[in-house]
C-alpha cells in the first residue's frame, strides 16, 4: 500500500547535521522506509500518480531528510521514458570524478526546499560512487550527467549541505566556458 512520506523542511536543523556511517544490517523499519522512499520517488515522476497523491517530482532523497541521521541515499532515475532504475547506496563515497564540470541549466530542486531557488551549481560531469547495497555487498556505480548531479546532491545531504549553499549569490548564473550546461 502506498504511503506518502513525511519529508523535513529546509528549516529543520537536522538537515544541517553530518550523518553517521551505517552499521549493517539495517532494521526492518529502515528497509521498509527505503521501499516507501522508492515508491514515493517513482510515483512522483509519473504524472497521473504524482497528481493523485499530490507529490512534488523528485529523483532522490537521503535519510536525513526523513530525520534519520544515517548515511543512506536513494535515487530513482528515469533512464528512458517510463523506465526507472533504483539506486540505494549505504555509506556512499565518491571514489573519483571527471575534470569536466557541468550544471543543470534550470537549476536544482530538492524535496526539502519548497520554493524555487535560481542559479547554477557546479557539479562533476561524471562520478564513480562506492558503497554498500542493502545486503551489505560492496557496489560501485558510474554516473554521468543528471544522474551524476543527483548523486552529488544526495551525498551533500549526508554532510548537512543543501544545494543552494553552492550558488554564488553575487553571480548565480554561470555563462562562461568553465562549465557545460545540461
Ligand atoms: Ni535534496
Amino acid at each position: 500500500m502506498f504511503k506518502k512520506l513525511d519529508i523535513l523542511d529546509e528549516k529543520d536543523k537536522r538537515l544541517r547535521m553530518v550523518s553517521d556511517d551505517v552499521t549493517l544490517p539495517l532494521s526492518k523499519e529502515e528497509k521498509k522506509l527505503i521501499k516507501q522512499i522508492i515508491d514515493n520517488l517513482t510515483y512522483s515522476q509519473i504524472d497521473d500518480l504524482a497528481k493523485k497523491y499530490d507529490l512534488r517530482p523528485g529523483m532522490g532523497l537521503a535519510f536525513p531528510q526523513m530525520g534519520i541521521l544515517k548515511r543512506v541515499i536513494i535515487i530513482v532515475h528515469e533512464y528512458d521514458e517510463g523506465k526507472f532504475d533504483n539506486y540505494v547506496v549505504i555509506n556512499p563515497v565518491m571514489l573519483s570524478h571527471s575534470e569536466e564540470i557541468i550544471a543543470a541549466e534550470s537549476g536544482e530542486g530538492c524535496l526539502s526546499v519548497n520554493r524555487e531557488v535560481e542559479g547554477h551549481i557546479k557539479r562533476y560531469a561524471r562520478v564513480t560512487i562506492e558503497g554498500l547495497d542493502l545486503d551489505g555487498s560492496k557496489i560501485r556505480i558510474r554516473a554521468r550527467e543528471e544522474l551524476s548531479i543527483a548523486f552529488q546532491h544526495e551525498i551533500d545531504h549526508l554532510n548537512g549541505i543543501l544545494f543552494y549553499d553552492h550558488i554564488d549569490k553575487k553571480k548565480p548564473f554561470i555563462n562562461d566556458n568553465s562549465i557545460r550546461l545540461i
